[in-house]
């Protein structure tokens, strides 16, 4: 195994943790008052999802949640990611607050407080309420507004024991796979649909973070993306200028406008669509973060591809680079170069990794147990590639690991496994798998890293 050496680079009050969403793990989809999400429609709906499997049951989280507690408490983590769901706090999308959908986080946030586990909450996990997507969902302004309405009754109820929030997780998702590729929940194609969904999520973003401020005050709030390194297949001047693309779609059209920088121009050519800017909104899209969240798992390498989709960049396979079992390219000094540049270019103050992770198709052992060294090399190797960029000056606070359990991964459904805990699914039984235990002794060796001369 890898060795894990700089420790010492992360500091003292690190938080190490491990994130999950809420449609990915809770099931319990009809309870409570909890209405259906667009992850609902788009996962019963034939043929969007492998092996046509939802999150009807997922993990069984919103009845075991004690006991996953509890695995927290065994991986000997610190600190939790979750999401909220909006249409269990707010079934109609705007309206009437459901008090016991939001009974459910309050005991779960007072489970973590009293295991000594701060809670992360991420206010929009993708689960937009079907009944706000009969209203044109995010293409749509009002949307916006409905989120800074839902944040602001999550924060009033959680606000004086949640102090670390994050406003949206992957606007990147949402916009794009959801509504210019059609992977994802709503499932549109629609590039014109796309651009008008990205702006409204990050105008969202900045009247969520207003309004979780005005019920918290102490809130610290951030805005979780997902982003890549982008290099160009060859020295092609095409392939550049598509990397150079690629990066706008993946990377700048995320961060500019949320650090006061606008859209990016040479994107707003790319895709030829009027933004629905009205005056004062990038001045609440800009509105000054206490923290930025980088998920990371992937390098994207790409090339021209001028009668694709936009951005007309296409990332390409490259033999016999290693993989995990999404198929997606390892490569660890990426999340190391992305801690930079947010740091250099983005001026950031502090930085989590607030997902990282691998997926891969794990074999149970007749004696229950997990031996996934694919896994626990991953991790050791994000991990130290995040140490490298602390030591360079990232103000790193903490890492989430993706994910707390095996659950629901989205249109791949339940065959990709991302967890630290197994989740067999015919039982509910969780299991530590050997990444799990791994993560466990690197926390365990940070904390005693004093005595231990920094090494795990
Ligand atoms: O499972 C997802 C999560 O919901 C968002 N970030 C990426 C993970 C792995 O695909």
């Amino acid at each position: 195994m890898t060795e894990f050496t700089d420790l010492a680079a992360l500091p003292q009050d690190f938080a190490w943790g491990t994130a999950t969403s809420a449609y990915q793990i809770e099931g319990a989809v009809a309870e409570d008052g909890r209405s259906p999400s667009i992850w609902d429609t788009f996962s019963h709906t034939p043929g969007k999802i492998a092996g046509d499997d939802h999150g009807d049951v997922a993990c069984d989280h919103y009845h075991r949640w004690r006991e996953d507690i509890a695995l927290m408490k065994q991986l000997g983590t610190n600190a939790y990611r979750l999401s909220v769901a909006w249409p269990r706090v707010v079934p109609g999308g705007d309206g009437a607050v459901n008090a016991k959908g939001l009974d459910f986080y309050d005991q779960l946030v007072d489970g973590l407080l009293d295991a000594g586990i701060t809670p992360s909450v991420t206010v929009y996990h993708w689960d937009l309420p079907q009944a706000l997507q009969d209203r044109g969902g995010w293409p749509e302004r009002d949307t916006a507004h409905h989120l800074a309405a839902y944040a602001s009754a999550v924060a009033e109820r959680l606000g004086d024991r949640v102090k670390h929030w994050a406003t949206l997780n992957e606007p990147l998702c949402s916009a794009w796979i959801g509504h210019l590729e059609g992977r994802m929940a709503p499932g549109a194609t629609d590039l014109t649909a796309a651009v008008r969904a990205s702006y409204h999520l990050l105008l969202g973003h900045g009247l969520a973070a207003a309004a979780i401020r005005a019920a918290a005050p102490d809130a610290q709030v951030g805005i979780v993306n997902n982003l890549s390194t982008v290099a160009p297949a060859s020295d092609r001047d095409e392939d550049v200028a598509a990397a150079r693309r690629m990066d706008g779609h993946t990377n700048r059209w995320w961060l500019d406008p949320v650090h006061g920088r606008g859209f990016p121009a040479d994107m707003l050519e790319v895709y030829g669509v009027e933004l629905p800017e009205r005056p004062g909104d990038m001045e609440t899209i800009a509105a000054p973060l206490d923290w930025l969240g980088l998920n990371y798992y992937f390098p994207a390498v790409v090339t021209d591809d001028p009668t694709g989709p936009a951005p007309f960049a296409r990332q390409i396979e490259r033999p016999g680079v290693p993989r995990t079992g999404m198929d997606w390219e390892i490569d660890a000094n990426g999340i190391e170069a992305l801690l930079l540049r947010l740091t250099d270019e983005y001026g950031a103050r502090r930085l989590y990794v607030t997902e990282n992770g691998s997926a891969y198709p794990d074999v149970v052992r007749a004696d229950g147990s997990i031996d996934d060294r694919e896994r626990a090399r991953y991790l050791e190797e994000h991990l130290a590639a995040c140490a490298r960029a602390a030591r360079k000056g990232a103000p790193l606070a903490g890492y989430f690991a993706w994910s707390l359990l095996d659950n629901f991964e989205w249109a791949y459904g339940y065959d990709k496994r991302f967890g630290l805990v197994h989740v067999d699914y015919a039982t509910q039984r969780r299991t530590i798998k050997g990444s799990g235990h791994r993560y466990r002794d690197i926390i365990r060796a940070h904390g005693e890293r004093g005595a231990t001369g920094n090494a795990a």
